[in-house]
């Protein structure tokens, strides 16, 4: 993190130079909100989205923000890092500093917020996924900083040689770690509904939104079974753009990522990307 920039409650300064109380309820209760917004060639993506998606987050555990506040911080922070570059920034937001630890919060606490700018590299590692799973809570909708399920297992998964995850409750698949998962069959590209207990991905609506006319994109139930009948199976996330998995639990399934429905829409979506905003 040398020589990275941030904004600390308003204060633009040097990561290093961030000092954080460990009373902030971010420390200790993870009571703390996030968001990732891409940066392309140091423009925004989607940025009404993101901030849209902050607030619903702020709403949804009760946190009063001064979102053109935000906004503007986020803006900075990407003409210091990001101009003519590729990456995000990440920024949260917590509910403030307690007196004591109390899982009830005062309700004069001043929130605290955070964020950084930083260039993204695109990976050029085999994808393996490990079927796991979803162990984590009941409001994954909320994109909440308190991620321990979704690292728990990644690292598992890791541990046994798999560089992603993609879970599932009851046979039907959730999400990825970090990502929402989408299966192309027979030209059909398939993702699970928002109401599988999962985030709202921002490229997932975008790709949602823009590509129904020229692709047959539906949201529906995926069984964990269909994976082994999937032409491929793709992330899609802020940082990771579309992102194919070449294979899952070991070579059981592998996908072939010239299937013409995966390049068409990779390609497509690319071009948007970097003509839409
Ligand atoms: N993750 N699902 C989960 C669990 C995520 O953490 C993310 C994003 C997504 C995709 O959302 P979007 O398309 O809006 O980025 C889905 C971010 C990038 C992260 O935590 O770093």
């Amino acid at each position: 993190m040398e020589g990275l920039q941030g904004v600390f409650n308003g204060d633009f300064l040097p990561l290093e130079d961030i000092k954080i109380s460990p009373m902030s309820r971010a420390y200790t209760f993870a009571d703390a909100i996030y968001e990732v917004v891409p940066f392309i060639q140091g423009r925004p993506v989607a940025l009404d989205l993101h901030l849209k998606r902050l607030l619903k987050s702020c709403k949804a555990i009760d946190l009063d923000i001064d979102i053109l506040r935000v906004q503007r911080e986020i803006e900075k922070l990407a003409q210091d890092a990001l101009t003519n570059n590729t990456g995000y920034v990440y920024y949260q937001i917590t509910r403030g500093q307690d007196r004591v630890r109390n899982h009830l919060y005062a309700l004069d606490l001043i929130p605290e917020t955070f964020g950084y700018a930083t260039i993204t590299k695109q990976t050029t590692r085999i994808q393996k996924a490990k079927i796991v799973q979803d162990i984590r809570w009941g409001r994954c909708d909320i994109k909440s900083t308190a991620l321990l399920g979704n690292i728990m297992l990644m690292n598992q998964a890791n541990f046994e040689g798999a560089n992603e995850i993609i879970m599932h409750r009851d046979g039907l698949v959730t999400e990825a770690g970090s990502s929402n998962v989408f299966m192309i069959m027979n030209r059909k590209v398939i993702t699970p509904p928002k109401e599988s207990n999962i985030l709202a991905g921002i490229t997932r609506e975008l790709l949602l939104k823009h590509f129904s006319q020229d692709f047959e994109l539906l949201e529906e139930a995926c069984h964990i079974d269909a994976l082994a009948e999937a032409d491929v199976v793709f992330l899609t996330s802020s940082t990771k753009g579309i992102m194919a998995i070449d294979q899952i639990q070991d070579n059981k399934y592998c996908f072939n990522q010239a299937n013409s429905t995966f390049v068409e829409l990779k390609t497509a979506f690319n071009n948007f990307l970097n003509t839409a905003f």
